[in-house]
């Protein structure tokens, strides 16, 4: 009765995974199926603490059980809460090498569980006991959530600042012999494990480690959110060896479906950024080529608040582009007013969409439908980009990178090759930045010196509040 109440839970939860997943496909529904999948993991947990049973027996160690459970709820809640929007990629990184250490925890104690015999009395391996599968659910668990986790961490760092790009000569190759010392020293281990051999589980560890580490430390530039999205695969995919492991079916499903999830990300990323999965399996992307970057030359020009408002109020057609510095200012309610009162005129607003502007996936699409802007007024790159040479005003909001044309002409740049919104196909670029800065690349931008392009300096949600009055009151 317990078995088919427990199996019942799992049900529940793995339904919920993907019916939660499904919804978070769309910013309308994605905080509900965020919800709904919390639900089905609470079930599940709540059904493994209460529900599961092992020669008749339940789980003992409540005590320690409940205690880490509040713990990580605390610590979870808070982090969450205080949290900016703009740091988001920093708690995903953090909360991400989280599960991949817990995978690799998962390994070193069974394998601990299974092996301990071995320092009483130096025998042969037991595999007639213990299958094969098992240790390799144990050997992959251990690597993909090591490195998932050190990676994890290690990206964190990097995006907070505090940790700066790092590679040495050879270091592809040195990653390479790394990982697959790593995996061929498992297989040795599987079919040779003895007291004497068990030691080199560590080294195994170990070796996942550094990898994880040196994977990530040399990528740099705009190539992290392609990381940080395979690394979730991969933490996926290592919850899912704990799933064959226990043979528990959510954990199974809960893990298969964030590897696959990261991974078709991933892909999706690395269109978006134009970069091969082979380059980032080897870590050596986002930097550039070598050779000399193309100097960006001339002026730019000012545009007057006034001016910009006439500009825009008797367009035709105005495309907003949403970035980074449009996330930082909180300006997305003041952007949705803008778009408001210029329809209002008789303007047709639309806003264009790059994969990764601002700082994480779905970054922007997730602020405008937090000021309710109407789904169907976003443009996705390659629908924007045909829109453009019909368009009068583009009023660039806080971006930099993805608007950037050395992305197209400069092979010397780290960023040549990822596609761009080609605004420049307009009549009028405004560009609102606070100054003459780089963005993310800490690249110059050949765009702000165009001679259709005009500056409107400032804050975002400082220049908008002024853009709209000034408009409201012509
Ligand atoms: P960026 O290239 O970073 O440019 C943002 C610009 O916003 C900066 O040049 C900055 O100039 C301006 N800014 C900052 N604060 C502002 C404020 N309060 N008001 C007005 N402007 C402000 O952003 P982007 O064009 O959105 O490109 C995204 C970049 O981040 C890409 O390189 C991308 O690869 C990378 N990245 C993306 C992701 C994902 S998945 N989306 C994750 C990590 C990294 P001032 O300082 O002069 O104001």
């Amino acid at each position: 009765m317990e078995l088919n109440l427990l199996t019942l839970c799992y049900l529940i939860g793995s339904i919920t995974f993907i019916v939660g997943l499904k919804m978070l496909s769309h910013p309308e529904s994605a905080r509900k199926g965020n919800l709904v999948a919390a639900f089905g993991m609470a079930i599940s947990i709540v059904g493994t603490i209460f529900l599961y049973q092992e020669n008749g027996e339940g789980l003992h160690n409540y005590v320690w059980i409940f205690a880490a459970l509040i713990i990580g709820t605390v610590i979870g809640v808070l982090a969450a809460k205080k949290v900016k929007m703009t740091a988001m990629p920093e708690l995903v990184s953090l909360f991400n090498g989280m599960g991949g250490a817990c995978a690799a925890l998962i390994s070193i104690i069974e394998f601990k569980h299974i092996t301990h015999h071995f320092s009483i009395a130096s025998v042969a391996a037991p595999l007639t006991e213990v299958p094969y599968a098992t240790y390799l659910s144990i050997f992959a668990g251990l690597i993909i959530g090591s490195v998932s986790f050190a990676g994890s961490i290690i990206a964190w760092g990097k995006l907070n600042g505090s940790i700066k790009d790092f590679s040495f000569k050879g270091q592809q190759v040195f990653n390479i012999v790394l990982f697959v010392f790593a995996i061929a020293l498992s297989a040795y281990l599987i079919v040779n494990l003895t007291a004497d051999t068990l030691p080199l589980f560590y080294v195994v560890l170990v070796a996942s480690l550094v990898y994880g580490v040196l994977f990530v430390l040399p990528i740099g530039g705009a190539d992290m959110p392609v990381v940080i999205s395979l690394l979730n695969s991969f933490t996926g995919v290592a919850a899912a060896c704990g799933g064959f492991l226990y043979n528990n079916q959510v954990m199974l499903t809960g893990g298969i479906l964030v590897g696959a999830a990261g991974t078709l990300l991933t892909i999706l990323m690395c269109k978006a950024m134009n970069r091969s999965l082979l380059n980032v399996l080897i870590g050596s992307f986002g930097a550039s080529s070598g050779g000399t970057q193309q100097a960006v030359t001339g002026s730019y020009k000012e545009i007057a608040l006034s001016d910009a408002a006439v500009c825009m109020s008797y367009a035709n057609k105005v495309i907003i582009v949403p970035g980074y510095g449009l996330a930082v200012a909180q300006a997305q309610h003041i952007c949705h007013e803008l778009e408001k009162i210029l329809e209002e005129k008789g303007v047709d607003v639309k806003y264009a969409i790059h994969p990764v502007a601002g700082r994480m996936p779905g970054h922007m699409n997730v602020l405008l439908a937090e000021a309710d802007v109407d789904y169907d007024k976003l443009l996705e790159m390659e629908a924007a980009n045909d829109e453009f040479k019909q368009t009068d005003v583009v009023l660039i909001l806080g971006a930099n990178d993805v608007v950037n044309p050395a992305a197209k002409t400069d092979p010397a740049s780290p960023i040549y090759g990822m596609p761009i919104l080609e605004v420049e196909q307009a009549k009028t670029v405004i560009v609102n930045k606070r100054s003459m800065k780089p963005g993310y690349a800490g690249i110059e931008n050949a765009l702000f010196f165009q001679p259709k392009t005009s500056m409107l300096f400032g804050d975002a949600k400082a220049a908008l509040q002024k853009l709209v009055a000034e408009i409201k009151s012509m």
